[in-house]
Formats: C-alpha cells, sequence, structure tokens
C-alpha cells in the first residue's frame, strides 16, 4: 500500500490530491468513462470538491464548456472567477433541479460527471443529450442518507442512448503516466490550479470528516494523520455502515471488504414447480434456457436472482426495468454490464421507477447503456447471415404469437402489459393468400 514518490518541486500535499488518487479519479473519470470531444458540454456536481474542481478545469483545458454545483455563494464565485468554468450554481438555492439544468445548459448536457447521486443524477439524466455519458463517482448525497437514492427515468436512458458507468480510480493505473505528465505541464504552466484545505493534528480529524459531508471542505481535504474512513457500504459484520475505521483505507481510497455478500452460500438449486408449466417450461425445454422463473411467483426478487446467479451476473439484458433492474444491478458481479432495451413495468406504471443501487454501481463499475437497435444497422449483414443460419440448423427457435382480424388490436395491445404474449406478438389484418384472387 506504500509507495515511493518524487515530489519533483511540488507540494507534498499535492501527493494526496491533485497528483494522487483525486487527481486520477478527476482524469480517469473524465477522459475515460466520459470520453470528452471538443466542444462537449459537461456538467459537473460537488465542483468544489478535491475530485469536481479538476474534473472541471481539465473538462476545460479540453476544450469543453463546462457548469459545477457547489452548496455555497462562496464556492459558486471560486469556480466561475478562479476556475474558469464558464458558470456555476448553488444546488441549495435552486428547488427545481431539472429546470436549473435546463436553465444551464438549454441545449443539453453530453457528460455528467456525477459526485452526488440522487436528485441531481435524475435531473442530469433528464436534460442529457443523445448519446450523453454519465461518470458514476460517487453518490455523496446518498452516503449519509440512505432514503435519496437515485430513480434515474429509464426511459432516457433508453431513446437517448445515455452511458452510464459507475469506476473507481484504481481500475485505471494505466493511465497514470499520462495523468502525471499532463497534469504536472498544467501546474508548472500555471494553466491548473489545485485547491487545498488543510486541517493540523489528530484532533482535527473528526471535524475534518464530518466536514466533508456537510460541505465543509474546499477542494482536497488533506488531513496530516492518514487513513481514516468511514465505511459506507459492508456486507462484513465487522464492519457496519457508518463505522470509523484508521488504518490502510484513506479518504479517495476504496477497498471492497471481502466477506459477506463476497461468501456466496451455496444453496440446493430445487427447481419450483413453476419450472413445470407454461412459458417457463418454453423456455428450458424449448428454448434451452439454462433455467427460468416466474418472477410473478417471487416475492424478493433480489434473493431470486442470488439463487440463480449464486456467483453472480455479468451481462443483464435489461426489458423490463423497476424492481428487476435494482435486483439485477444488486447481484451483478464487478464490472458487469446492463444493456438497457426496454422498462415495459415503468410504461405501465411510471411509480415503478428503478432505483438502483448506486454505491454498488460505483463500487462494482457497473455500465448501464441504452440503446435502439436502428443505430445497430452496421451489424445487419452479420446478424442476419448468423441467425438465417442457426434458423436453417433448427438452433434457434423464434416464438410467434398470432391474433386474427383488426378487432384483436387493442387487446394484443394491453396483453402486453400484462403479459398475455409469448414471444413476438402479431396481429394478422387479412390472410396473405386469401387476398389473392
Ligand atoms: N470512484 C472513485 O474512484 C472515487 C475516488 C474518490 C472519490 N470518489 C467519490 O467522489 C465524490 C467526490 O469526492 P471528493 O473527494 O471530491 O469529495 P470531497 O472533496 O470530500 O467533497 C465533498 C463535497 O461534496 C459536497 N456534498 C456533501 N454532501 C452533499 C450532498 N448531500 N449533496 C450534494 N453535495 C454534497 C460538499 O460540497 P457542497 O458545498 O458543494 O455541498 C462537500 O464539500 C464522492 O462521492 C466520493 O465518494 C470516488
Amino acid at each position: 500500500m506504500l509507495r515511493k514518490f518524487d515530489p519533483m518541486g511540488f507540494p507534498l500535499s499535492y501527493q494526496v490530491g491533485i497528483l494522487g488518487f483525486s487527481g486520477l479519479t478527476a482524469y480517469a473519470g473524465l477522459f475515460e468513462i466520459g470520453k470528452p470531444k471538443k466542444g462537449e458540454k459537461v456538467f459537473v456536481s460537488a465542483a468544489s470538491g478535491s475530485v469536481g474542481h479538476l474534473v472541471g478545469q481539465y473538462a476545460k483545458l479540453f476544450g469543453c464548456y463546462v457548469v459545477g454545483s457547489a452548496g455555497s455563494k462562496e464556492k459558486v464565485t471560486l469556480l466561475k472567477d478562479k476556475l474558469g468554468f464558464d458558470d456555476a450554481f448553488n444546488y441549495k438555492e435552486e428547488t427545481d433541479l431539472k429546470a436549473a439544468l435546463k436553465r444551464y445548459f438549454p441545449d443539453g448536457i453530453d457528460i455528467y460527471f456525477d459526485n452526488v447521486g440522487a436528485e441531481m443524477q435524475e435531473a442530469a439524466i433528464a436534460n442529457m443529450n443523445t448519446y450523453g455519458r454519465v461518470a458514476v463517482c460517487g453518490v455523496i448525497s446518498e452516503y449519509t442518507d440512505g432514503k435519496k437514492r437515485a430513480a434515474p427515468e429509464m426511459l432516457d436512458v433508453i431513446y437517448k442512448r445515455i452511458k452510464f458507468q459507475g469506476f473507481l480510480a484504481a481500475d485505471h493505473l494505466n493511465l497514470y503516466q499520462d495523468f502525471i505528465s499532463t497534469t504536472c505541464n498544467h501546474l508548472r504552466s500555471g494553466a491548473i490550479y489545485p485547491l487545498e484545505d488543510i486541517s493540523d493534528g489528530v484532533e482535527s480529524i473528526p471535524s475534518a470528516f464530518t466536514g466533508l459531508f456537510q460541505g465543509g471542505n474546499i477542494g482536497k481535504k488533506a488531513i496530516d494523520a492518514n487513513g481514516v474512513a468511514k465505511v459506507v457500504v459492508s456486507a462484513n459484520p465487522e464492519f457496519k455502515r457508518d463505522d470509523l475505521v484508521v488504518g490502510l483505507i484513506s479518504w479517495g481510497e476504496y477497498e471492497l471488504v471481502k466477506g459477506g455478500a463476497m461468501i456466496r452460500r451455496l444453496e440446493p438449486m430445487g427447481f419450483p414447480l413453476s419450472y413445470h408449466v407454461g412459458i417457463l417450461a418454453i423456455l428450458k425445454e424449448k428454448l434451452g434456457f439454462d433455467d427460468a422463473f416466474n418472477y410473478k411467483e417471487e416475492t424478493d426478487l433480489k434473493a431470486t436472482l442470488k439463487r440463480y446467479f449464486p456467483d453472480g451476473i455479468d451481462v443483464y439484458f435489461d426489458n423490463v426495468g423497476g424492481e428487476m433492474l435494482e435486483a439485477a444491478v444488486a447481484n451483478m458481479n464487478l464490472f458487469g454490464r446492463v444493456a438497457a432495451c426496454g422498462v415495459i413495468s415503468e410504461c405501465a406504471d411510471a411509480s415503478k421507477r428503478a432505483v438502483p443501487n448506486m454505491i454498488d454501481i460505483v463500487y462494482k463499475r457497473i455500465k448501464i447503456q441504452g440503446f435502439l437497435s436502428t443505430d445497430h444497422f452496421d451489424l445487419h449483414q452479420d446478424f442476419i447471415s448468423m441467425t438465417c443460419d442457426a434458423l436453417r440448423a433448427g438452433k434457434i427457435q423464434p416464438l410467434e404469437d398470432i391474433s386474427n382480424g383488426v378487432d384483436s388490436i387493442p387487446s394484443a395491445f394491453t396483453g402486453f402489459f400484462r403479459g398475455d404474449n409469448i414471444g413476438k406478438k402479431f396481429v394478422r389484418i387479412a390472410g396473405f393468400y386469401s387476398s389473392l384472387p
């Protein structure tokens, strides 16, 4: 955990701030996850924090338009006047964050660097442009208030093909040399300005720590006695949420505490009776799925998915959204991917919005990406030839469910939301052969 470093003529505190994990987090999140293009519009929350103030400055230096949010008038002035943000606002003075972002980004947001989660994330997603990217770095507003979970509009994620990805800086050490040389050059030329907020002595640790959650700090909070952290999420009974720990974990560095959720008890895989009836028999016996379950018979979807995926889920193809998306995110492996295809459970009942656990998304570096098939015509030839081969060889079984006549259209349509159809639903308006003379 210890590394030697060369201060390169900079103050020692830079090693735990701009030239340490805060800097790498800002650099990796913006350039690897956000993938900015010149002229794009970037929004950063907790923009005066140790990560946020650097994200904004890197994005400006790269040629983007940058707006930040922070929790006081002084911080807003600092962002605009000293750090060169194009604009900034005090989120505590706004009653409608969606409308506020619309005001600051009338043409939409291309990249949202999310440090806070909750309502700000929902508001940013509502204002994102097509193909927008959300780099989910942290969800500080959710750490102290578990009820404040973000429920992003998944229809926006899909229709706008938004990429939504959690990340940890520690996975991007391959960028370290680039990051250090770019940042040192910017520091030497005065193009970047690191904010630091230094408290002295061990006695200052509790107030320094709680200050982070009250917006007390500006920039990197460096504490001269290293290695104090608060457990934000833990499956290890020895470490409970909100415990303070001292040791090798320091603010800005994270460790997954192994045990609990990581140790998986093997459960006997007894098949529910419903496997043998109806659609489940089709999925298992006719279509060769390894397993299948009737979600309507399950009272706890998280536990259900845990039973079916004791070693976790790598890819979730989401057609329904709502609680199933939450349960899938809770059961995903590190670097899991969610292809957000549709949210039928949310279309029929808007109160059923998914509230996925953002802490899972960050720590497990989960990528959620909305998509529309019409953007992928480049795959058409491959798709057709592979599918035709599989059809001819009888290796793929298309399911079709055909109703007859115009009169059946309304019931066919409402039937989607009741789950009446099996496979592709067609309404036959007129028989092909009967229309021939
Ligand atoms: N993924 C990674 O690898 C990685 C690495 C480092 C940090 N992080 C995460 O990134 C985020 C920012 O870290 P940081 O080091 O920049 O933070 P920081 O310097 O500790 O700053 C925290 C700031 O967040 C703001 N804040 C606190 N509670 C808030 C709330 N309820 N709503 C909105 N803003 C709130 C406060 O400023 P205001 O006055 O603006 O409210 C506070 O000063 C955190 O969520 C952290 O967990 C992730």
